[in-house]
């Protein structure tokens, strides 16, 4: 009793992995070298290491998914927040935090600028504010590694989840981002330098905003300042996700900020 979907979606994956065999005379020995990568991808794969994820995106799936997922224009200038994709850094249990805590609980060694970063959650349509949304941000430290990957960072370390005030508005403290390589020591950096590929991502934050009636929103934004915004390893950057980190005055527990506003579309 498997369903339509699956007939339809199995049928179309073996015709496609066939036709590639056959395209490029895959031999047994290449085969097998990509059964191997397979295999360790899911041996170092834990709730610390998203490596079949990681594997997926160095390979521009996970973004063609999420295109293919969310048609939505992003490009035009009136249009609801464009998606981005999750990556393999996300976390379920992230707590709340009262707006303007600072997530930055660990404070990087070296470098980091910190950012007052404030917004609205709005009704894409109907351009009202929101009260009572979730959102949630995410980021690497300045040592280009996420919490659950470093030791030396705080659990939640530059995590947080904030609801929007009776104005619709959220506003914490938060780290500049700065780019840094996907973890490399493992198939998906095989890939990427046997691909001749750099495996940097552009500085970015990622959000996740959801408010009961609307479209749950993936996203992250991009630093207008960064130099792989071009050649992002994973294929996430779009230009409606750029955005300016401006200097802050008179704050001083931050010398940059930035104003975003998330616009959701109703279900
Ligand atoms: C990926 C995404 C990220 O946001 C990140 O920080 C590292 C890797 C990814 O898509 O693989
Ligand atoms: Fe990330």
């Amino acid at each position: 009793n498997t369903s339509p979907r699956i007939r339809q979606v199995m049928a179309s994956l073996i015709r496609h992995v066939h036709d590639f065999a056959r395209e490029n005379e895959i031999t047994v020995d290449e085969w097998m070298e990509g059964v191997k990568l397979l295999n360790w991808a899911g041996q170092m794969s834990d709730e610390k290491r998203n490596e079949g994820q990681l594997v997926c995106d160095v390979l521009g799936l996970e973004s063609l998914v999420d295109e293919i997922t969310f048609t939505l224009a992003d490009e035009a200038k009136d249009a609801p927040t464009a998606t981005a994709i999750l990556g393999p850094f996300f976390r379920a249990d992230t707590p709340y935090r009262q707006n303007g805590a600072d997530i930055a609980v660990t404070k990087p060694k070296e470098g980091g600028e910190m950012v007052f970063m404030h917004g609205s959650v709005i009704d894409f349509k109907t351009k009202q504010p929101l009260a009572g949304a979730d959102v949630e941000v995410w980021q690497a430290s300045t040592n280009g590694l996420y919490e659950q990957q470093d030791p030396d960072q705080a659990e939640h370390n530059l995590r947080g989840k904030f609801k929007t005030d009776d104005e619709g508005r959220y506003y914490f403290y938060c780290l500049r981002p700065t780019p840094y390589p996907i973890p490399n020591d493992g198939p998906s950096g095989k890939l990427l330098t046997l691909m001749d590929r750099h495996p940097f991502r552009p500085a970015h934050i990622h959000i996740l905003a959801t408010k009961e009636g609307y479209r749950p929103l993936t996203t992250q934004i991009f630093d207008r300042q960064d130099k792989y915004l071009d050649n992002d390893s994973v294929f996430a950057v779009k230009e409606s996700l750029i955005v300016d980190f401006v200097p802050r005055k008179e704050d001083p527990n931050a010398s940059l900020e930035l104003q975003y506003d998330v616009k959701l579309v109703a279900d």
